[in-house]
């Protein structure tokens, strides 16, 4: 069966990408829509909800008036950990939408600390306030008890199609779901304070999920993801050992694990990569809270003009100058977890220009995803051979060669940026084509530049110790204040 275009929605942290994505001809239509989340003291990273939902419909509508004709159904890709509460009689937001980056909840963790261990075993995940079920219980105390409190990603579904369903990949990300079962935990919503709230319906990424007439004539939704794993997905790293990495408001490592759940000691988090026809997936993720927004920061403080003069601005020195740059903006996650730890720059002199500060960055991105690599290879048994790359700062080949050069192996970037809008497209075809394999829905496409690494591995070694040097000295940080 030939399914037709179909136009798949990447709402992320800072923006919603849309792509119309044709069977046969590829991406014909495309739109994006900004998304600001304001950062307040303490850590607190919020976004008005309705701002997520223009966003939406903005990058859908422009996608679908480039491509210049009609989809056959829709997918949608979320942002993984972020929540909000909202009255499902009127589909209102009751709340802001605090954001996954959001510190506030470290109180909710704090106090829930001895039961971390069985939290872990029991959901995959650390306890940590990234994560969307201490927010949910934070949400509860201090904001609202009305309503229901849910990823954003069940509030959009229910705007577009009047469905209460959440896909079993963003499921995993609440520390709610049992990792073993794929459903909702009683014993994790006990723990966080949330038994008897109406939680959402947990299903495939692949299915059939209502309709919506938000981008003109009514179609299917028929795909529904949390983007990481939409990004894995498309770069075809569907069988246990394959690994991405992609550069987006933080940078997120995946490893595929297979059929069951792999439970390492590295620090990564075991969660469900996707859940299709009732078979669950498995993977490791690790997480650097900072990518795009370490450089967004950077803009803000007038030391480049946008993540696209990251190349021009760090080009025109030949190397950091000393400068060490932690880029623990919003805390530590794995392999650390150490939340509570903001970032440092060290090395700093007189003769410190932008052009080292941008490199420092670099270096500092790419080195917590070289830590990240190492935590999977040693849960897994092997390092990859590659590292598959996407999202939209794969465009600096400064990065990209710092990271090869950390990293000592080769970074391969997907044939497209969009990997994430890519991987949701794939899942909705298959929900209108429930005959599609993963293979047939996933097209594979050569990397659009592959870098090897410049240095060796001497030199690699010491700028990690320099890095790994310099993370050990941060100092604790106060928690958030609630
Ligand atoms: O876990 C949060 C992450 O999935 C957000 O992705 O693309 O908005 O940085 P992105």
């Amino acid at each position: 069966m030939t399914t037709g275009p179909v136009l798949a929605v990447d709402q992320g942290t800072s923006g919603t990408k849309a792509l119309v994505v044709c069977p046969e001809r590829g991406v014909i239509g495309s739109g994006f829509a900004p998304v600001r989340p304001r950062h307040l003291p303490g850590g607190r990273v919020e976004v008005d909800p309705r701002e997520l939902l223009d966003s939406v419909l903005a990058a859908g509508r422009a996608a679908l008036a480039g491509a210049g004709g009609p989809v056959a159904a829709v997918g949608l890709a979320n942002q993984g950990e972020t929540v909000l509460a909202w009255d499902p009689a009127t589909g209102e937001p009751l709340t802001d939408a605090i954001v996954w980056q959001d510190r506030r909840a470290e109180e909710v963790c704090a106090a829930l600390a001895p039961r971390a261990e069985e939290l872990r075993a029991l959901t995959g995940l650390p306890l940590d306030p990234y994560f969307a079920a201490p927010k949910m219980t934070w949400i509860r105390r201090h904001l609202t008890r009305e309503g229901v409190v849910t990823t954003s990603d069940a509030w959009l579904v229910h705007r577009l199609t009047g469905a209460f369903v959440t896909d079993a990949a963003t499921a995993g990300r609440t520390q709610l779901l049992d990792l073993d079962t794929a459903a909702w935990s009683s014993a994790a919503l006990d723990a966080f304070g949330l038994a008897g709230e109406r939680l959402p319906e947990v299903v495939d990424g692949a299915g059939a999920f209502g309709y919506t007439g938000a981008f003109g004539a009514e179609v299917p939704l028929t795909g529904l993801v949390v983007d990481q794993q939409a990004a894995l997905l498309a770069h075809g790293a569907h069988r246990s050992g394959e690994a991405k990495c992609t550069y987006g408001t933080g940078a997120f490592l995946l490893a595929h694990t297979g059929s069951t759940p792999l439970r390492g000691d590295s620090g990564l988090v075991s969660c469900v990569a996707w859940r299709l026809a009732g078979r669950t997936r498995y993977c490791l993720d690790g997480q650097v809270y900072t990518a795009a927004s370490a450089v967004r920061w950077l803009t803000d403080l007038g030391v480049l003009s946008g993540a696209a003069e990251l190349d021009a601005v760090g080009g025109a020195v030949p190397d950091a100058g000393g400068v060490v740059f932690v880029p623990a903006l919003a805390g530590l996650a794995a392999p650390w977890w150490r939340g509570e730890a903001r970032g440092s720059l060290t090395g700093l002199g007189l003769d410190t220009g932008a052009g080292h500060l941008v490199r420092a960055l670099c270096e500092g991105i790419a080195a917590q995803v070289v830590e990240l690599v190492a935590a999977a290879a040693a849960d897994l048994g092997a390092p990859p051979a590659a590292l598959r790359v996407d999202g939209g700062l794969t465009r600096s080949a400064l990065l990209m060669q710092t990271q090869a050069d950390l990293l000592q192996l080769p970074v391969e970037v997907a044939a497209l940026p969009d990997a994430t809008a890519l991987g949701v497209a794939a899942l909705a075809r298959m929900g209108l084509d429930p005959g599609l394999t993963l293979k047939e829905a996933v097209p594979g496409a050569a990397p659009s530049a592959v870098y090897e690494p410049r240095i060796g591995a001497a030199e690699a070694a010491e700028r990690m110790a320099a890095f790994r040097a310099a993370v050990a000295a941060l100092p604790d940080t106060p928690a958030a204040p609630s």
